[in-house]
C-alpha cells in the first residue's frame, strides 16, 4: 500500500483508469454493462484505486462507477476524480474558480453516490484563477471531509509551484510512460522534494506497450490511433522493437508484456500509483496480476535500458 502525498489516503500501487468506462465521448462502441463489469473486476482483483473524471462521458463514467460500487465496502478502495470542465450552453470552458470547484465536487459526489472523494484533481489549469486560490478552495473541502486529498493534473511545473504555495497539493497526474519520459526531468525533482505523489496517465501508451502490435499493423481510416504520433512511421517501429526486446523477460516470469511493463512502474520510485485503462474485464484481471510481480534491480534496469532512447 502507498500513501497519497501528505494525506491519510492509502491505496494499492496499481489502480484502474476508467476513461473507457462510460467515456462515450472518447471511444466508440462502449457498453455501460461492460464498463460496470470492468470496475467490479478491478475491485474483485484487489485493485484499490479507481481513477475517473467528469470529462469521461461528461459525468457518465462517474455515474457508472456509482452503480458498480454499491455492494462494495466504501472504505476498502479509493476514488479519485477530476473536474474543471464548465459546460455553459453546451460549450465547455476550463474553470478553476473556487465557486466552480465547490460545485464540481458536489456534483461528483452525487453522481458517484458517495459521501466523500478520496482524491479530487483540478483536471486542467485555467487561464485566470490564481492556482493557490483554487487549491485553497479544495483545502476547505478537505477540512469539511468532502475530499481527502488534493490533486492537480496537466499543470506545468510553474503552475504546480503556484498551486503548491502553501504545501497543500498531495498528488499530481500527468502523462508519463516508458516512451514519454519528460516528467523525469521537468516534474520529478520538485515532486520528490515536496512529498507530492505522482500518478502517470497513458502508462500502456494506449495499448502500444502491451506487445500486441507488430510493425505491419494497419488501423482503419477513422481510427484515432492514426492521429497519434506514437503509432506513426519510424517512431512506431522503434517502439515496437523496444517492446519486442523485453518480451523474453516477460516469458521468463511467465507473465504478459503488459504485466511486465506495469511491474516496472510499480518498482519505479517516482511513480506512486499506475492506473492502466481497459476496454474489457479480462484486461483488468490480467493487469491486476502485476501487483504480485517482483522485478530484480537488474530486470528493472534492463527494461529501463530497452527504452533509453525515449528519455529525451
Ligand atoms: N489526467 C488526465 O488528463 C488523463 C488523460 C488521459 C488518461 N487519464 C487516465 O489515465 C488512465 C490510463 O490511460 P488510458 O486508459 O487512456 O491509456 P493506457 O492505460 O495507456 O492504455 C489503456 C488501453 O490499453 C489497452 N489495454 C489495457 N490492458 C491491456 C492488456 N492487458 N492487453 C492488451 N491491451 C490492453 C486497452 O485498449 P485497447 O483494447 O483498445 O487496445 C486500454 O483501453 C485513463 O483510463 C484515465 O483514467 C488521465
Amino acid at each position: 500500500m502507498v500513501k497519497i502525498g501528505k494525506s491519510n489516503v492509502e491505496t494499492t500501487q496499481l489502480g484502474l483508469g476508467t476513461n473507457a468506462v462510460g467515456g462515450n465521448n472518447l471511444f466508440p462502441n462502449l457498453k455501460d454493462e461492460t464498463g460496470i463489469q470492468i470496475v467490479k473486476t478491478g475491485l474483485d482483483s484487489g485493485i484499490k484505486m479507481l481513477d475517473t473524471a467528469f470529462a469521461y462521458g461528461m459525468g457518465h463514467s462517474e455515474e457508472l462507477i456509482g452503480k458498480a460500487i454499491q455492494n462494495y465496502d466504501r472504505k476498502g478502495f479509493v476514488i479519485a476524480t477530476k473536474g474543471a470542465q464548465d459546460v455553459v450552453n453546451g460549450n465547455v470552458r476550463i474553470n478553476n474558480s473556487p465557486e466552480f470547484l465547490r460545485q464540481a465536487v458536489a456534483d461528483s459526489l452525487e453522481r458517484l453516490h458517495t459521501d466523500y472523494l478520496d482524491v479530487f484533481y483540478i483536471h486542467f489549469p485555467d487561464k485566470n484563477t490564481p492556482k493557490d486560490k483554487a487549491v485553497a478552495a479544495l483545502n476547505e473541502l478537505k477540512q469539511q471531509g468532502k475530499i481527502k486529498a488534493i490533486g492537480v493534473s496537466n499543470f506545468s511545473l510553474d503552475q504546480l509551484k503556484e498551486a503548491n504555495k502553501n504545501n497543500q497539493v498531495d498528488v499530481d497526474e500527468d502523462q508519463y510512460s516508458l516512451i514519454h519520459r519528460g516528467a523525469e526531468k521537468t516534474l520529478f525533482p520538485y515532486l520528490r522534494e515536496h512529498n507530492i505523489s505522482f500518478v502517470p496517465f497513458f502508462p500502456l501508451a494506449s495499448g502500444l506497450l502491451t506487445g500486441k502490435y507488430s510493425k505491419e499493423v494497419k488501423f482503419p481510416k477513422d481510427d484515432i490511433r492514426n492521429g497519434n504520433p506514437d503509432f506513426q512511421g519510424k517512431r512506431f517501429e522503434k517502439i515496437v522493437d523496444a517492446v519486442d526486446s523485453i518480451k523474453p523477460l516477460a516469458k521468463k516470469h511467465g507473465i504478459t508484456t503488459a504485466e511486465l511493463v506495469l511491474a516496472w512502474y510499480i518498482k519505479n520510485p517516482d511513480v506512486t500509483v499506475v492506473i492502466p485503462g481497459a476496454k474489457r474485464p479480462e484486461q483488468v484481471k490480467s493487469n491486476a496480476k502485476a501487483l504480485s510481480v517482483k522485478l530484480s534491480d537488474d530486470e528493472y534496469k534492463q527494461i529501463d535500458d530497452a527504452f533509453a532512447e525515449f528519455k529525451d
